[in-house]
């Protein structure tokens, strides 16, 4: 621990009450304690909207180590899961800011207005299958019926992956999820199989490319490979990254957005009665219950936030969740408004690391509402939601059974 840490608000991520109720938790701590330290972690949190909007802006803070769980274990079990550190050391935004920019710049030939809605009429025909699917029994459980499956089929289409091998998408991601939050070395592990089976996976259909130009994204990376900008091991390492950056997050923007419809009956009904404000009630269900709780960071030298000085190596974590119901920014912030404007939520990052992926997940969860509203306008909850909590402060849903 540093000097000055035991002279802040201690805060316990790991509390009962932080646990049961991370929204009420975070906005007794917005309201008495914008710097606090969390012994558990190690780190710093900053809660309010100014403060984690200059913290994501500051370029003397770095993305922290997602290494950090691997460094915890025995010198033994490192070594076993070194091929798994290798590959996270090459994804985008984990790398030095040259290897990062040369990243995101290949990316965005990729990431274009036109290419993501040339995938509307694909999100189109997936989210009208499995609600085909659905139909009979007039009941699912969202998340493994259609939220999860959704963007799952979206990114093996940017992929290039065919149509029999999706399946084999949802269980990497699962097993990937382990190397984002603290868990034990058995699943890291899984993890570690998991993208080491993806990349394997992925080896022929790159070398495919090399020789079948197609319009997908391997077909991108392929060709900066010629050209001399990535290798294959980087090519590989990034697609697991975008496997689970474009998988899980839409997937819990889709589940926690169906469920806020149903929590919210006059925003619900609003929403059929004008379609049109489905784009704004995506952002507000971003603000309400955005996938990305909290994003860490660390100082790269000494910097001074909300007033007080962080030395340099410092971990930072910035609860976006608490920024976006901050009432200095948000008119009454608990509500859930789909006609909120303006509406300066921080969902997607903000900053050189902001989402790369957000017009699609925009997209994607624009046309899943527009349909789903239409479908199954009497939706309703069929038993009680599934929570699992992420410390610190990070939840989504686990199952949503609903009727229609
Ligand atoms: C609702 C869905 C999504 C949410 C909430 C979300 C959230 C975020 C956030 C908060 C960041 C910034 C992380 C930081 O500052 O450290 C980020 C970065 C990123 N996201 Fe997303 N994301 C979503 C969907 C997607 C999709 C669909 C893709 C691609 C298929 C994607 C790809 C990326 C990539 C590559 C980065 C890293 C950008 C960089 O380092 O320059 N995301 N995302």
């Amino acid at each position: 621990m540093t000097n000055d840490a035991p002279v802040l608000p201690s805060v316990d991520p790991f509390a009962p009450e932080a646990l049961a109720d991370p929204t009420g938790y975070l906005r007794q701590i917005r309201a008495t304690a914008p710097v606090s330290w969390m012994p558990a972690m190690r780190a710093n949190l900053l809660v309010r909207h100014a403060d984690v909007a200059a913290a994501l802006k500051d370029n003397r803070l770095a993305t922290a180590n997602l290494t950090q769980g691997l460094d915890q274990l025995s010198e033994d079990e490192q070594a076993e899961l070194r091929p798994v550190r290798e590959s996270m050391e090459r994804w985008m935004g984990h790398t030095n800011t040259e290897d990062h920019l040369r990243f995101q710049h290949l990316l965005k030939r990729y990431f274009t207005p036109s290419m993501v809605n040339g995938l509307r009429p694909r999100v189109r025909e997936f989210t009208h299958e499995l609600l085909d699917a659905a139909a009979p029994a007039g009941r699912m459980d969202v998340v493994p019926d259609l939220a999860y499956p959704l963007p799952a089929n979206i990114i093996a289409e940017m992929l290039g992956m065919p149509i029999g091998d999706r399946e084999l998408l949802r269980a990497w991601s699962r097993d990937i999820l382990a190397l984002f939050q603290v868990a034990d070395v058995d699943r890291m592990r899984a993890a570690q199989r998991s993208v080491l089976e993806m990349q394997d996976y992925l080896r022929p259909l790159l070398e495919d490319r090399r020789q079948h130009p197609r319009e997908d994204l391997l077909t991108v990376f392929a060709s900066a490979e010629r050209d001399g900008i990535v290798n294959e091991e980087e090519i590989v390492a990034n697609c697991v990254l975008l496997l689970f950056a474009g998988h899980e997050t839409t997937a819990s923007l889709i589940a926690s957005g169906v469920h806020l419809l149903m929590a919210n009956p006059d925003q619900f009904a609003l929403l059929k009665s004008q379609p049109d404000l489905t784009p704004s009630a995506v952002e507000e269900m971003m603000r309400c219950d955005g996938p990305a709780g909290v994003i860490s960071r660390v100082s790269l030298e000494p910097v001074t936030l909300a007033g007080h000085e962080f030395p340099a190596g410092r971990h930072l974590y910035l609860a976006i969740s608490a920024a976006n119901r901050d009432p200095e920014v948000f008119d009454q912030p608990d509500r859930f408004d789909i006609t909120r404007k303006p509406n300066r939520h921080m969902g997607f990052g903000i900053g050189v690391f902001y989402c790369l992926g957000a017009a699609l997940a925009r997209t994607e969860a624009d046309e899943c509402f527009r349909i789903l509203l239409t479908r199954c306008p009497d939706i309703r909850p069929a038993g009680p939601a599934g929570r699992i909590m992420v410390p610190p402060f990070n939840d989504h849903l686990e199952s949503l059974p609903v009727e229609f």
